[in-house]
């Protein structure tokens, strides 16, 4: 027994050779960036019917705020105007730490806070994936930074998940809405910035956009202000379908277009989590 399990050992780390290892990661970031994290939902360009596809990730939306001017900048390969430049470990510096290659923070817009918690797959996946954007050449506004800039980071996701962290589902739940930030837009702002110690998921927020105004709602597990007393079917169409309890249509930036492609495994972990969250009214 114990030598035909080594034999099988040994053929499966033949079979993984290091290309299809590469291109699982690929595949794993294309997972991640085009669904959970909806890094498009920024820094890809919008037309009047969403995302211009042949544009992807070559620079997006624009913030003018008492922090910052900053639009999401190129993420393509090209050298001059995207992140060609930049090696993976300037990369990884700066999507887990905020910190550009010039040694400036980002703007807080940027979520790095939420990627601090990313496992080191995940991130190595996100980043084997943004070497594949076939290089556009487009140069967007430089940033102006009216203060320095923060880099809020959630209650329990300050250091990275081990791939051990992910097996149980509330807490695989709680990783996955990590990265996609959701508690950055559905947590109200105050005066020290998102209160997550009091609001985590209260919403409120105003997302002012082509679309009119957006407000987050209350995504806590509140029975009459949130989601508490809705069924898992209705909590997964809404983040997949963009329709409410009630039928009526959500608009962005609410990401159910990205959230459209997760896997039903994480789908459930994120309703799980969300069961979780504290309620508030
Ligand atoms: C909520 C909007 C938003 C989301 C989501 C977002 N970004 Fe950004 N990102 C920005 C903004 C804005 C900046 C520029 C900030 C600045 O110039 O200070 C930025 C900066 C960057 C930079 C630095 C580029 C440079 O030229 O130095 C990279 C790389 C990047 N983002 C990649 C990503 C990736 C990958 C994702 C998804 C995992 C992502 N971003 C998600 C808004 C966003
Ligand atoms: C970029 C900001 C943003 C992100 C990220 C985001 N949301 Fe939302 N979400 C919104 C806004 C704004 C609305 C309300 C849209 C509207 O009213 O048309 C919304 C609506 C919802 C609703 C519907 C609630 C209701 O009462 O109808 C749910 C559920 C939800 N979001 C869950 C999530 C989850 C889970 C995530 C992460 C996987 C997430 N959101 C990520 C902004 C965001």
């Amino acid at each position: 027994m114990i030598r035909i399990g080594s034999l099988a050992l040994v053929v499966g780390a033949v079979l993984t050779s290091p290309a299809s290892a590469q291109s699982d990661l690929v595949e794993r970031g294309d997972y991640l960036v085009n669904g959970i994290l909806a890094c498009g939902n920024c820094h890809t360009p919008k037309g009047p019917s969403g995302d211009i596809p042949d544009k992807a990730f070559s620079g997006g939306a624009s913030w003018d705020e008492p922090p910052f001017k900053v639009t999401a900048p190129n993420v393509t390969q090209d050298k001059e105007t995207g992140i060609g430049n930049y090696t993976d470990a300037e990369l990884k510096q700066l999507l887990r730490k905020g910190v550009k290659r010039n040694g400036e923070r980002v703007a807080m817009v940027m979520p790095s806070g939420f990627y601090e918690i990313m496992t080191d797959r995940d991130i190595d996946a996100v980043i084997a994936y943004l070497r594949t954007l076939k290089p556009i050449k487009n140069a967007v506004p430089e940033p102006i930074y009216r203060m320095a800039q923060g880099h809020p980071v959630p209650p329990g996701g300050e250091s990275p998940y081990t791939e051990a962290m992910l097996s149980g589902k509330v807490q695989q739940g709680f990783y996955l809405a990590t990265i996609a930030h959701c508690m950055a837009c559905h947590t109200p702002m105050g005066p020290q910035g998102l209160e997550f110690a009091t609001k985590l998921g209260a919403g409120g927020r105003d997302f002012p956009g082509a679309w009119g105004l957006s407000v987050s709602r209350n995504i806590t597990s509140s029975k009459t202000k949130g989601i508490g007393g809705w069924t898992d079917d209705a909590i997964k169409r809404a983040i997949t379908q963009g329709v409410s309890n009630d039928g009526g249509k959500l608009n962005p930036p609410m990401g159910f277009h990205y959230y459209a492609t997760l896997a039903a495994a994480d789908l459930d972990a994120i309703v799980a989590y969300l069961r979780t969250v504290p309620a508030k009214e």
